[in-house]
Order: structure tokens, then sequence, then C-alpha cells
């Protein structure tokens, strides 16, 4: 039997149709900071880049946060909540464990009888999120994609504890992924994790490993415990792998790429990665200053940013590169 590959027809090509974010309006500045643990601006600048971070307020959720951003990426791809056929969700930070935060976005945005369903892969969630998209497009059975990263890490973090609450921040960000019309493509992809490094960056209480009781309230187990140093060291291999190995896949150089978007952890993890791989920062998004590290949000939003802030024409490319909790780490290729 023989097969005529030109009688196929073609798959279907994934683009982003519009994108959009929500930070929440409280502003918490590292001087507010210093009011509450013994840390000081100085301290928290030179050692990581933040400057500020935005907080929910009690009872905003991430769906909440999440349902903003995916209104204003709806609006910005003109397609309305009823011709949206699915629904992924990035987080770290759920309304609760079930149901999912993508089904509870489903009902604030009206998109109601959807599919709908969270992935966690931490910080790297977006990126994960964007190439489930991409081959839920390309099979030919899904025509728009919701794509929403949101995260209250504020709810997770234990404000007693300098050598994490001064990193994280709250928010949200969305991007409709669509089989028709204009918008950047999205291209190759690289995709990695290796869970034997888990115990680095965890939250370890409230799962089936260690149920809620008194003593893990006590203990201060349901707030994120990382060990910093070590996250650090692996940030800066992996996030120079999904790079490297990236633009190896897709027989292209750094030079071919107008823009970066990282996740943003710490501003010296990413001066560390574009030091190694000749980036100039010109090239490189960052978000850091304003915000912190919001989870995969923070790629969410970047990405925001870069689609209406910078000039991106036809052929241009921007990379997205992202690292995280499991570990997870991996990248992807926008084509204008
Ligand atoms: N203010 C003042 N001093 C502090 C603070 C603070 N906020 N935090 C820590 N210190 C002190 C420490 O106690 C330590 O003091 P000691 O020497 O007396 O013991 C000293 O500063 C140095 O501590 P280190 O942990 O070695 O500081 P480091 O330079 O490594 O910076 C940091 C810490 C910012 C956490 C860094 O390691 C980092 O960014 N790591 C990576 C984080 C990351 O990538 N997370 C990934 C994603 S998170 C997610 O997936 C949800």
């Amino acid at each position: 039997m023989t097969s005529d590959k030109s009688k196929q027809p073609a798959r279907p090509e994934a683009r982003i149709r519009g994108t959009g974010s929500y930070l929440p309006p409280r502003v918490l500045t590292n001087r507010d900071l210093e009011k509450m643990v013994d840390t000081s601006d100085q301290w928290i600048t030179e050692r990581t880049g933040i400057k500020e971070r935005r907080i929910a307020e009690d009872g905003v959720t991430s769906s909440d946060l999440g349902a903003e951003a995916a209104q204003i990426a709806i609006a910005a791809a003109r397609i309305p909540p009823d011709k949206i056929d699915l629904i992924i969700t990035a987080t770290v930070t759920p309304d609760m464990t079930f149901p999912s935060t993508a089904c509870l976005i489903g009902n604030k945005i009206g998109a109601k009888g959807v599919p709908a369903f969270d992935i966690a892969a931490a910080c790297t969630g977006y990126v994960y999120s964007l190439v489930i998209a991409k081959h839920f497009i390309q099979s030919g059975l899904h025509k728009n994609i919701l794509v929403v990263a949101t995260d209250k890490l504020s709810a997770i973090t234990d404000w007693t504890d300098r050598n994490t609450c001064v990193l994280f921040g709250d928010g949200a960000g969305a991007a409709l992924i669509s089989a028709e019309g204009d918008g950047p493509r999205i291209g190759e992809y690289y995709m990695r994790s290796d869970g034997s490094l888990g115990d680095l960056i965890v939250l370890p209480a409230g799962g089936s490993a260690r149920p809620t009781t008194h003593q893990t309230v006590d203990e201060k187990l349901h707030f994120i415990k990382m060990n910093g140093r070590e996250t650090f060291k692996y940030a800066v291999g992996a996030m120079t792998d999904s790079i490297e190995s990236l633009t190896k896949l897709g027989g292209l150089t750094v030079g071919d790429i107008k823009y970066i978007v990282p996740h943003q952890a710490n501003m010296r993890i990413i001066s560390a990665v574009a030091r190694k791989l000749g980036i100039p920062d010109e090239k490189i998004h960052i978000n850091l200053d304003k915000y912190g590290n919001m989870s995969a949000a923070t790629s969410a939003i970047g990405l925001d940013e870069t689609v209406r802030e910078k000039e991106l024409a036809r052929g241009d490319r921007v990379m997205m590169v992202a690292f995280g909790s499991g570990f997870t780490w991996g990248s992807l290729i926008l084509e204008w």
C-alpha cells in the first residue's frame, strides 16, 4: 500500500488571536516588606531585581483573576465566549482542589458546557498549556481554545518567611488560540521534567501525601517551601537547555529570535542565562521588577505585554522559556 501525502489535508495552524492580562490593583513594595520581615529594599533589589508585586484582596480567587484576563483576551480576539470549545488553565493555586479552576473560569465568562481542565506544571504551566492547545487545534477537532494562567501565590506564601515572601505576587494572563484568522503561529517547542528534584520547591501538605491536620497547619506545611540556592543552579541550567535545544531543533540561532519572554523568578537567573548564550539585554522582556514571580502567569502576562508593546512584523520570532517546580522546564517559538 502506498500513501500519497499530498492528498492528506494540511493540519490547521494554531494561532494566537488575542491576549490579555490582569493584575490586582494593590501594590506591595519592598519598603512595605521591610515592615513585615527582617529584609531591606536593597537586599531584595540586588538579590532578585524585584521592586514591588501585586497582591489580590482576601476573597479574590485565582479564577476571578483568570476570568478578568480571559475577558480581555476574548475581546482582543473578537471571538465570542460561545465559540470557545476548550478551556485550559495553568495554576498552582486553584480556588480549591476540585472543581478545576478552568471550570470555574468557564462559568464566570459565560462559556458553560465547554470541556475545561487544569494542568499542573507550576511556572512552566503556560508553555505546557500552549503546546497542549496547539495539538488540540491541529487535531482538527477544536477551533477556539482559551488558555489561562492564573495564580494567587499570596495565598500560599508564608508572610513571616523572608526567604520566600519577597519573591512572589498575584496575577493572570490569557490567550485565545484559534485555527482560523491571523496571529502568531505556535511553532516548535521543547518540554522536559525531572521529578527527582520535586522536593526543592514544594507545597508539602494538603494532598494525599500529607493530608491536612492540625499538625500540618502548625508546621506551616501549606506554604511554599523552597531551597533557593539549589533551585537557582538548576534554573540557570534548565533555562539555558530550553533555549539551546529549541534553537537547535528549529535550525535557528538566538540571532534569529527577536524577543525572549522568560519566566521571571530572579533577575540573576535571567542574566546568567543571557550571559551564557550571548543574548543582549534588549531582547529580553522583563516584568519581574513590577510583579515578582507569579508562577505560570508571569509568562502569560509577559507574552501579552510583548504582543501589545513591541513592534512585531511578519517573520519575527518570539521565544517563551520557563522553569518551575516539578522540576518542569520548556520553551516554544511563536512566529509572526
Ligand atoms: N532579606 C534579607 N536577607 C535574606 C532574605 C531577605 N529577603 N532572604 C534570605 N536572606 C539571607 C539568608 O538568610 C542568608 O543569610 P545567611 O548567609 O546569614 O544565612 C543570605 O541572605 C543568603 O541567602 P541565600 O539563600 O544564599 O541567597 P541567594 O543569593 O541564593 O538568594 C533567592 C535567595 C533569591 C531565593 C535565590 O536563591 C533564588 O532566586 N532562587 C531561585 C528561586 C526560583 O527560581 N524559584 C523558581 C520558581 S518558584 C515556583 O515554581 C512557584
